[in-house]
């Protein structure tokens, strides 16, 4: 690769891809992103400069993104695009930003890469085939119907309709990746990991939803940024890969980890209020991307990424206490 155009890459995923391929690569990156709230200005900057610029805009801008990517015409430039409305829970107050920014800024990209001839690659989630049981034997794979329960997975379902129709229809080079729950730094307070280990450094109550029974399939994030590079350099335009690294834990099993390893008591958090709808199981069999294109997730234990994630949180509260209060507000004005 030589140049990639990185949507949402200010964001907690975008951004740790933005620092694996300038750590391990030549490839110069543009980041287009909006700077929400979920964005994090810092995550981008101190990387190379003159390897890494910023442009500070809206996906759904069309002539914005065709100005960007009309710049990428190389055969080894691609635009990946991770920009979205990523939280369940604020789907459930306002759907719109999410159908917005999610369907309607994935257009905006396809038609751009359409326009151009430019490769693209697609990142979405596990998300958008539903849940499963807890007993079932199964992991969702690359032939799971497609089941999405919530307005942010329906609207990253739709996303991806789109992308293998312009695939299809109009012979886009893309390629997508479906990934399971990511964990790591610079994830937002507002996401359950995060939420945790922060209640507890601000000697605040964990908050587990409902009996916590739901089971996440957790994959430290850099190991997702691995599995997109590889894609980009390996994959077969048109295909879809799921990104899993075998981490399935309950959200109990979670919060008690998260206890122990900070100290306290395991059995010392909150039930609160359930999520609406809330999906029971997700689970990904990544053989595919693992067979095909020799990808191998680095961090086999979730509970020594944790430890390290934990201490990552301890070391950057100047980053992330300015952001905490409003979130706790609005949880708890949710009792949750
Ligand atoms: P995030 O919310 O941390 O970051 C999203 C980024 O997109 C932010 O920097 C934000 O400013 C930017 N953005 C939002 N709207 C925009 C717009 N209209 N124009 C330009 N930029 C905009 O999200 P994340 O957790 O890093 O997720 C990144 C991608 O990965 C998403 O597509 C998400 O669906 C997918 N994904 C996430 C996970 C996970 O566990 N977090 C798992 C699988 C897939
Ligand atoms: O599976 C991939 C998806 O993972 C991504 O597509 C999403 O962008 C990402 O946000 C994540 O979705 P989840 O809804 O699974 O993540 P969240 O961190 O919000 O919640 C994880 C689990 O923890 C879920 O079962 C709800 C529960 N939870 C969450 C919060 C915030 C709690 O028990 N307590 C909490 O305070």
């Amino acid at each position: 690769m030589d140049r990639l155009l990185v949507t949402g890459g200010a964001g907690f995923i975008g951004s740790n891809f933005v620092r694996f391929v300038v750590e391990r690569t030549d490839v110069r990156v543009v980041v287009l992103d909006k700077l929400t709230y979920a964005a994090s200005r810092e995550a981008v900057e101190g990387l190379p400069s003159g390897r890494v610029e910023l442009v500070v805009g809206d996906v759904c801008d069309a002539a914005v993104v065709g100005g960007l990517v009309a710049g990428l015409r190389g055969e080894g430039d691609a635009v990946v695009h991770f920009a979205a409305e990523s939280h369940n829970d604020n789907s459930l107050r306002d759907p719109s930003p999410f159908v917005q920014t999610n369907i309607v800024g994935t257009f905006t990209v396809l038609e751009a890469v359409r326009r151009h001839g430019v490769r693209m690659h697609h990142v979405s989630t596990d998300e958008v085939y539903g849940d499963l049981e807890l007993d079932d034997p199964g992991r969702f794979s690359e032939a799971t119907a497609y089941n999405p329960s919530s307005p942010y997975s329906a609207s990253k379902a739709g996303a991806d309709h789109l992308v293998r129709a312009w695939v299809r229809s109009f012979g886009v080079r893309a390629t997508l990746s479906n990934c399971s729950n990511n964990y790591g730094p610079w994830q937002h307070v507002e996401k359950f990991i995060p939420r945790q280990i922060t209640n507890v450094l601000d000697g605040g109550r964990v908050r587990l939803y409902g009996a916590g029974a739901n089971v996440r399939d957790w994959i430290h994030a850099e190991d997702h940024s691995s599995a997109v590079w590889t894609i980009l350099e390996k994959g077969r335009v048109g295909q879809t890969y799921l990104v899993g690294a075998d981490g399935e834990r309950s959200n109990l099993e979670v919060v008690r980890l998260v206890l122990q390893l900070m100290g306290r008591d395991p059995g010392d958090f909150d039930q609160v209020t359930d999520r609406a709808g809330h999906d029971l199981r997700y689970a990904i069999d990544s053989t595919k991307l693992r067979t095909e294109l020799g990808w191998e997730p680095a961090y086999t234990s979730f509970e020594e990424g944790l430890a390290r994630t934990v201490e990552w949180y301890r070391a950057h509260a100047d980053w992330w206490r300015p952001k905490k209060a409003a979130i706790e507000a609005a949880y708890a004005a949710k009792g949750q």
